[in-house]
Protein backbone atom coordinates (compact mmCIF):
# COMPACT_ATOMS: atom_id res chain seq x y z
CA UNK A 1 0.00 0.00 0.00
CA UNK A 2 1.51 3.36 -0.94
CA UNK A 3 0.66 6.24 1.33
CA UNK A 4 -0.39 9.54 -0.18
CA UNK A 5 -1.61 10.76 2.84
CA UNK A 6 0.44 14.07 3.44
CA UNK A 7 0.79 17.41 5.76
CA UNK A 8 1.55 20.83 4.69
CA UNK A 9 2.63 23.17 7.11
CA UNK A 10 0.47 21.70 10.02
CA UNK A 11 -2.26 20.62 7.96
CA UNK A 12 -3.32 16.89 7.31
CA UNK A 13 -4.51 15.98 3.60
CA UNK A 14 -5.73 12.59 2.69
CA UNK A 15 -3.73 13.28 -0.52
CA UNK A 16 -1.47 15.77 -2.20
CA UNK A 17 -3.91 17.01 -4.90
CA UNK A 18 -5.59 19.94 -3.93
CA UNK A 19 -8.30 22.77 -5.40
CA UNK A 20 -6.39 25.71 -6.21
CA UNK A 21 -7.80 28.90 -5.84
CA UNK A 22 -9.73 30.87 -8.86
CA UNK A 23 -12.65 28.80 -10.82
CA UNK A 24 -14.34 26.64 -8.64
CA UNK A 25 -13.99 27.86 -5.24
CA UNK A 26 -16.83 30.08 -5.58
CA UNK A 27 -19.62 28.12 -3.74
CA UNK A 28 -19.31 25.67 -0.94
CA UNK A 29 -21.20 23.33 -2.72
CA UNK A 30 -18.98 22.95 -5.75
CA UNK A 31 -16.39 22.69 -3.50
CA UNK A 32 -18.19 19.85 -1.91
CA UNK A 33 -18.29 18.37 -5.26
CA UNK A 34 -14.50 18.82 -5.51
CA UNK A 35 -14.15 17.01 -2.28
CA UNK A 36 -16.46 14.40 -3.79
CA UNK A 37 -14.47 13.87 -6.68
CA UNK A 38 -11.51 12.99 -4.67
CA UNK A 39 -9.43 16.34 -4.03
CA UNK A 40 -7.31 16.14 -0.57
CA UNK A 41 -8.05 19.97 0.00
CA UNK A 42 -9.92 22.84 -1.74
CA UNK A 43 -8.73 26.61 -1.49
CA UNK A 44 -11.65 28.67 -2.07
CA UNK A 45 -11.84 31.99 -4.84
CA UNK A 46 -9.98 34.70 -2.84
CA UNK A 47 -12.23 36.50 -0.38
CA UNK A 48 -12.00 40.33 0.75
CA UNK A 49 -13.07 42.82 3.29
CA UNK A 50 -15.67 43.57 0.96
CA UNK A 51 -17.93 42.89 -2.03
CA UNK A 52 -16.26 43.38 -5.16
CA UNK A 53 -17.66 43.26 -8.22
CA UNK A 54 -14.97 42.61 -10.39
CA UNK A 55 -13.88 44.03 -14.18
CA UNK A 56 -16.55 44.46 -16.84
CA UNK A 57 -16.39 41.37 -19.56
CA UNK A 58 -14.31 39.92 -21.57
CA UNK A 59 -12.43 38.68 -18.46
CA UNK A 60 -11.11 35.42 -20.09
CA UNK A 61 -9.68 34.32 -23.01
CA UNK A 62 -7.91 30.69 -24.75
CA UNK A 63 -4.74 31.98 -25.98
CA UNK A 64 -3.44 28.85 -27.11
CA UNK A 65 -4.45 25.31 -26.13
CA UNK A 66 -4.67 24.75 -22.78
CA UNK A 67 -3.74 28.41 -21.74
CA UNK A 68 -5.98 31.03 -20.36
CA UNK A 69 -5.60 34.79 -20.37
CA UNK A 70 -7.87 35.51 -16.86
CA UNK A 71 -8.39 39.07 -15.06
CA UNK A 72 -11.49 38.34 -13.06
CA UNK A 73 -10.53 41.49 -10.81
CA UNK A 74 -11.05 39.31 -7.53
CA UNK A 75 -14.82 39.36 -7.46
CA UNK A 76 -16.48 38.79 -4.36
CA UNK A 77 -18.88 38.92 -1.66
CA UNK A 78 -16.56 39.97 0.95
CA UNK A 79 -16.01 37.73 3.86
CA UNK A 80 -19.14 38.09 6.06
CA UNK A 81 -21.50 36.88 2.79
CA UNK A 82 -18.67 34.25 2.25
CA UNK A 83 -18.95 32.60 5.92
CA UNK A 84 -21.72 30.94 4.69
CA UNK A 85 -20.14 28.70 1.69
CA UNK A 86 -17.22 28.19 3.93
CA UNK A 87 -19.55 26.44 6.13
CA UNK A 88 -21.36 24.39 3.41
CA UNK A 89 -17.97 23.67 1.82
CA UNK A 90 -16.74 22.00 5.19
CA UNK A 91 -19.56 19.31 4.61
CA UNK A 92 -17.58 17.85 1.89
CA UNK A 93 -15.03 16.18 4.61
CA UNK A 94 -11.87 17.88 3.00
CA UNK A 95 -9.87 20.63 4.75
CA UNK A 96 -11.38 24.28 3.27
CA UNK A 97 -8.27 26.46 2.90
CA UNK A 98 -9.76 30.47 2.48
CA UNK A 99 -7.83 32.42 0.10
CA UNK A 100 -7.37 35.87 1.49
CA UNK A 101 -6.91 39.22 0.37
CA UNK A 102 -7.08 42.85 1.57
CA UNK A 103 -5.54 46.36 1.02
CA UNK A 104 -3.30 46.40 3.90
CA UNK A 105 -1.80 44.18 6.52
CA UNK A 106 -5.33 44.79 8.92
CA UNK A 107 -7.33 44.37 6.18
CA UNK A 108 -5.75 40.59 5.41
CA UNK A 109 -5.84 40.06 9.25
CA UNK A 110 -9.20 40.88 9.39
CA UNK A 111 -10.49 38.87 6.73
CA UNK A 112 -8.39 35.69 7.68
CA UNK A 113 -9.47 35.94 11.62
CA UNK A 114 -13.30 36.03 10.01
CA UNK A 115 -12.44 33.35 7.26
CA UNK A 116 -10.79 31.34 10.97
CA UNK A 117 -14.35 31.81 12.68
CA UNK A 118 -16.20 30.32 9.83
CA UNK A 119 -14.06 27.61 10.30
CA UNK A 120 -11.23 27.84 7.71
CA UNK A 121 -8.55 24.64 8.55
CA UNK A 122 -6.30 26.99 7.09
CA UNK A 123 -6.05 30.56 5.03
CA UNK A 124 -3.78 31.15 2.16
CA UNK A 125 -2.47 34.87 1.59
CA UNK A 126 -3.21 36.22 -2.01
CA UNK A 127 -0.47 38.55 -2.18
CA UNK A 128 0.16 37.82 -5.88
CA UNK A 129 -2.74 38.85 -7.56
CA UNK A 130 -0.61 39.90 -11.05
CA UNK A 131 -3.44 42.46 -12.44
CA UNK A 132 -5.39 44.75 -9.48
CA UNK A 133 -4.75 47.62 -7.50
CA UNK A 134 -4.77 45.18 -4.33
CA UNK A 135 -1.32 43.09 -6.21
CA UNK A 136 0.55 44.09 -2.32
CA UNK A 137 3.23 41.85 -3.82
CA UNK A 138 3.74 44.43 -6.81
CA UNK A 139 4.10 47.26 -4.18
CA UNK A 140 6.58 45.70 -1.61
CA UNK A 141 8.03 42.52 -0.05
CA UNK A 142 8.32 44.56 3.32
CA UNK A 143 4.50 44.98 3.03
CA UNK A 144 4.31 41.29 2.39
CA UNK A 145 6.56 40.24 5.48
CA UNK A 146 4.09 43.23 7.34
CA UNK A 147 1.09 41.06 6.07
CA UNK A 148 1.91 37.31 7.08
CA UNK A 149 3.31 38.80 10.52
CA UNK A 150 -0.36 40.76 10.80
CA UNK A 151 -2.29 37.53 9.65
CA UNK A 152 -0.27 35.45 12.01
CA UNK A 153 -0.57 37.51 15.15
CA UNK A 154 -4.67 36.62 14.54
CA UNK A 155 -5.16 33.23 13.44
CA UNK A 156 -4.32 29.98 15.29
CA UNK A 157 -4.36 27.61 11.76
CA UNK A 158 -1.63 27.34 9.16
CA UNK A 159 -0.98 30.38 7.17
CA UNK A 160 0.15 29.88 3.33
CA UNK A 161 1.15 32.21 1.04
CA UNK A 162 0.70 32.26 -2.97
CA UNK A 163 3.55 33.67 -4.34
CA UNK A 164 3.72 35.04 -8.07
CA UNK A 165 6.94 34.63 -10.41
CA UNK A 166 6.16 38.35 -11.41
CA UNK A 167 9.39 39.38 -9.76
CA UNK A 168 12.90 39.29 -10.09
CA UNK A 169 13.52 36.77 -7.55
CA UNK A 170 10.75 34.85 -6.10
CA UNK A 171 13.40 33.03 -3.48
CA UNK A 172 13.77 36.82 -1.36
CA UNK A 173 10.56 36.76 -1.73
CA UNK A 174 9.77 33.02 -0.22
CA UNK A 175 12.50 34.36 2.47
CA UNK A 176 10.65 37.18 3.67
CA UNK A 177 7.22 35.78 3.94
CA UNK A 178 9.23 32.35 5.98
CA UNK A 179 10.86 34.98 8.07
CA UNK A 180 7.38 36.68 8.82
CA UNK A 181 6.38 33.36 10.27
CA UNK A 182 4.06 31.65 7.09
CA UNK A 183 3.44 27.62 7.08
CA UNK A 184 4.05 27.58 3.74
CA UNK A 185 4.05 28.86 0.24
CA UNK A 186 2.10 28.19 -2.70
CA UNK A 187 3.71 28.73 -6.16
CA UNK A 188 2.59 30.23 -8.07
CA UNK A 189 0.23 32.68 -9.08
CA UNK A 190 -0.91 33.56 -12.85
CA UNK A 191 1.83 35.07 -14.91
CA UNK A 192 1.11 38.48 -16.25
CA UNK A 193 0.41 38.63 -19.69
CA UNK A 194 -1.34 40.32 -22.44
CA UNK A 195 -3.18 39.32 -25.99
CA UNK A 196 -4.43 41.80 -28.33
CA UNK A 197 -6.82 41.31 -31.00
CA UNK A 198 -5.47 41.85 -34.83
CA UNK A 199 -9.08 42.43 -36.32
CA UNK A 200 -10.13 45.55 -33.54
CA UNK A 201 -6.47 46.11 -33.17
CA UNK A 202 -7.43 46.23 -29.22
CA UNK A 203 -6.08 44.30 -26.06
CA UNK A 204 -8.81 41.75 -25.51
CA UNK A 205 -9.48 41.75 -22.08
CA UNK A 206 -11.10 44.55 -20.63
CA UNK A 207 -8.69 45.22 -18.07
CA UNK A 208 -5.97 44.78 -20.73
CA UNK A 209 -3.48 43.12 -18.49
CA UNK A 210 -4.33 39.59 -17.20
CA UNK A 211 -2.70 36.46 -15.55
CA UNK A 212 -1.64 33.67 -18.15
CA UNK A 213 -2.52 30.25 -16.70
CA UNK A 214 -2.79 27.00 -17.79
CA UNK A 215 0.11 24.30 -19.88
CA UNK A 216 2.16 27.61 -20.91
CA UNK A 217 3.27 27.68 -17.06
CA UNK A 218 3.95 24.83 -16.17
CA UNK A 219 7.89 25.09 -16.76
CA UNK A 220 7.73 28.58 -14.86
CA UNK A 221 5.94 26.70 -11.77
CA UNK A 222 8.32 23.65 -11.60
CA UNK A 223 11.39 26.40 -11.60
CA UNK A 224 9.95 28.11 -9.25
CA UNK A 225 9.01 25.47 -6.70
CA UNK A 226 12.42 23.97 -7.43
CA UNK A 227 13.91 27.37 -6.29
CA UNK A 228 11.91 27.75 -3.28
CA UNK A 229 12.30 24.32 -2.24
CA UNK A 230 16.25 24.62 -2.63
CA UNK A 231 16.02 27.64 0.36
CA UNK A 232 13.37 27.48 2.69
CA UNK A 233 12.80 25.21 5.91
CA UNK A 234 8.44 25.35 5.20
CA UNK A 235 6.95 23.34 2.43
CA UNK A 236 5.99 24.71 -0.93
CA UNK A 237 2.95 23.47 -3.10
CA UNK A 238 2.83 23.58 -6.10
CA UNK A 239 0.56 25.21 -8.66
CA UNK A 240 0.78 25.96 -11.86
CA UNK A 241 0.08 24.18 -15.63
CA UNK A 242 -1.18 20.84 -13.63
CA UNK A 243 -3.11 18.63 -16.20
CA UNK A 244 -1.80 15.11 -16.21
CA UNK A 245 -0.39 12.68 -13.23
CA UNK A 246 3.19 13.60 -15.16
CA UNK A 247 2.90 17.35 -14.63
CA UNK A 248 1.67 16.42 -11.28
CA UNK A 249 5.13 14.15 -10.25
CA UNK A 250 7.39 16.72 -11.86
CA UNK A 251 5.92 19.86 -9.43
CA UNK A 252 6.64 17.01 -6.37
CA UNK A 253 9.93 15.59 -7.94
CA UNK A 254 10.55 19.64 -7.96
CA UNK A 255 9.74 20.27 -4.32
CA UNK A 256 6.13 20.35 -4.10
CA UNK A 257 4.70 18.88 -0.73
CA UNK A 258 1.17 18.95 -2.29
CA UNK A 259 -0.13 20.00 -5.58
CA UNK A 260 -3.32 22.54 -7.10
CA UNK A 261 -4.93 22.43 -9.99
CA UNK A 262 -7.04 24.83 -11.78
CA UNK A 263 -6.89 25.40 -15.05
CA UNK A 264 -7.59 21.44 -15.76
CA UNK A 265 -10.74 21.60 -14.14
CA UNK A 266 -11.92 22.82 -18.13
CA UNK A 267 -11.68 18.85 -18.34
CA UNK A 268 -14.01 18.35 -15.36
CA UNK A 269 -13.76 17.11 -12.30
CA UNK A 270 -12.76 13.52 -12.82
CA UNK A 271 -9.47 15.31 -12.79
CA UNK A 272 -9.34 15.07 -9.33
CA UNK A 273 -9.19 11.53 -9.46
CA UNK A 274 -7.22 10.82 -12.44
CA UNK A 275 -4.21 12.61 -11.07
CA UNK A 276 -4.57 10.52 -7.38
CA UNK A 277 -4.30 7.63 -9.26
CA UNK A 278 -1.52 8.22 -11.69
CA UNK A 279 0.71 9.60 -8.81
CA UNK A 280 -0.25 6.20 -6.56
CA UNK A 281 0.64 4.07 -9.74
CA UNK A 282 4.10 6.22 -10.23
CA UNK A 283 4.71 5.62 -7.30
CA UNK A 284 4.12 1.74 -7.19
CA UNK A 285 5.79 0.97 -9.94
CA UNK A 286 8.79 2.94 -8.72
CA UNK A 287 8.86 1.12 -5.79
CA UNK A 288 8.03 3.76 -3.16
CA UNK A 289 5.98 3.29 0.16
CA UNK A 290 5.08 6.88 0.58
CA UNK A 291 4.64 10.28 -1.55
CA UNK A 292 6.85 11.93 0.73
CA UNK A 293 9.92 10.11 -0.51
CA UNK A 294 9.79 12.00 -3.51
CA UNK A 295 9.07 15.45 -2.78
CA UNK A 296 12.32 17.03 -3.96
CA UNK A 297 13.91 13.95 -5.51
CA UNK A 298 14.85 16.20 -8.46
CA UNK A 299 17.69 17.91 -6.00
CA UNK A 300 19.40 14.77 -5.32
O1 LIG B 1 -8.81 38.19 -11.38
C1 LIG B 1 -8.78 37.49 -10.40
O2 LIG B 1 -9.75 37.40 -9.66
C2 LIG B 1 -7.54 36.78 -10.13
C3 LIG B 1 -6.90 36.85 -9.05
C4 LIG B 1 -5.56 36.27 -8.87
O3 LIG B 1 -4.98 35.77 -9.85
O4 LIG B 1 -5.00 36.35 -7.80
Amino acid sequence: MVKLEVEVGGLRLRNPVMLASGIIGVTGRLMVRAAEAGAGAVVTKSVGPERRMGYGNPTIVEVSPGSYLNCMGLPNPGIDEFVEEIKIAKTGGVPVIVSVFGRSPEEFAMVAEKAENAGAEAVELNVSCPHTEVGILERSQRIVGQVVKAVKKKVGVPVFVKLSSNVTNIVEVGKVVEDAGADAVTAINTVRAMAIDVETCRPILSNKFGGLSGVAIKPIAVRCVYELYEALKIPVIGVGGIFSWEDAVEHILAGASAIQVATALTKGFNVFKELVDGIKSYLEKKGFKDVGEVVGAAHK
